[in-house]
């Protein structure tokens, strides 16, 4: 009888992959965001700092980054400091997303929001300083990630992270509060405030390696699938799940009369959705004719059966 496969991702163990690479992640950005010791930040903004970055989250951005880069053998140095400045954006995002003048939301993370815990201009502070932060990770003074690849991922994050990308998103959602928006018009406010900076995850861990132009189209597609998805389920659990669970306000969709997947199709047919778009994102990396996928399929499954 022959010997029976054993292919990789029966074996794989996505908890067990993600606790290494997180390792490493949570290491740096305790280390580089406003540290006590080496790096201090004046009047409080560095505690506002860490406590928005450090402890919390699903760290699925860096994630992201560090499985699309063991897709395509990347540089792991630059990885890195693209997973850490993919957080700080992400971190960054929150804080504002729960100012009063934006979500008015008292809890993220399990914990009191950044502005209720230190203040609206140090939650403000804080947040320009990650945004900040971000670029200088990717632009390290040493041999370790050339220049080229540098530049590189800091257009790819400011792209993602600006008006073409997060900020216009917000921008829209603030614009639709109360309005019927029309599926293309929700598509297009989902795919701008989180879909294009978790592509862009994607896309940098990439570009810390080499990619044929297939597999980059077929990397860029897997992208922009889970970052709709990520969006959709996000509109779910703040339906179905409770506050302790998300770590944030539950019910807040509602409640302040946002568009969301759910408002727009119910929520069975927004399961269905996400599902297919988990589809879409395996079908992709099939397509790529990238060999060490397991990693982006594990957490794409992770992404969008998620119940936090
Ligand atoms: C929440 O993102 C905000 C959205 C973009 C929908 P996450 O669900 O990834 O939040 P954390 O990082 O785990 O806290
Ligand atoms: C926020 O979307 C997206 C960001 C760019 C921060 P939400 O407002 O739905 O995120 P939550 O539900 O507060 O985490
Ligand atoms: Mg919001
Ligand atoms: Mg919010
Ligand atoms: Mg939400």
């Amino acid at each position: 009888m022959n010997a029976p496969e054993h292919p990789t991702h029966l074996s794989f163990s996505l908890s067990a992959w993600s606790a290494q690479q997180l390792a490493s992640v949570e290491e740096a950005l305790s280390r580089w965001v406003a540290c006590p010791t080496s790096a201090p930040a004046p009047a409080d903004l560095g505690d506002a700092m860490r406590y928005a970055v450090l402890d919390g989250g699903k760290r699925l951005r860096p994630l992201l980054v560090l499985a699309a880069c063991e897709a395509v053998n990347g540089n792991p140095h630059a990885a890195l400091r693209s997973a850490c400045a993919v957080e700080l954006i992400h971190a960054y995002s929150l804080v504002h997303d729960d100012m009063p003048c934006m979500d008015n939301d008292v809890l993220r993370r399990g914990k009191p929001t950044v502005h209720i815990q230190f203040g609206e201009a140090q939650a403000l502070l804080a947040g320009d300083a990650l945004q900040a932060l971000a670029f200088e990770f990717l632009t390290p003074d040493d041999d370790s990630v050339d220049a080229a690849t540098q530049a590189r991922l800091c257009r790819m994050l400011a792209q993602a992270a600006g008006f073409q990308g997060m900020a216009g998103g917000q921008a829209i959602d603030l614009a639709s509060v109360g309005l019927p928006l029309n599926s293309t018009q929700l598509h297009e406010m989902h795919r701008l405030k989180t879909g294009v900076l978790l592509q862009a995850c994607v896309m940098m861990g990439a570009a810390c390696g080499a990619t044929t132009p297939a597999a980059e189209m077929a990397l860029r597609d897997y992208g922009a699938a889970v970052g709709l998805a990520f969006q959709v389920v996000d509109d779910i659990l703040d339906v179905t799940a409770d506050s302790v669970t998300l770590g944030k306000t539950a019910g807040k969709d509602a409640a302040q009369d946002k568009p969301t997947f759910v408002s727009l199709m119910g929520l069975q047919a927004s399961k269905d959705y996400a599902q297919r778009l988990l589809e879409q994102a395996l079908v992709s990396l099939d397509a790529s004719g990238l060999e060490h996928t397991t990693a982006l399929r594990a957490l794409a499954d992770m992404l969008v059966n998620r119940h936090h």
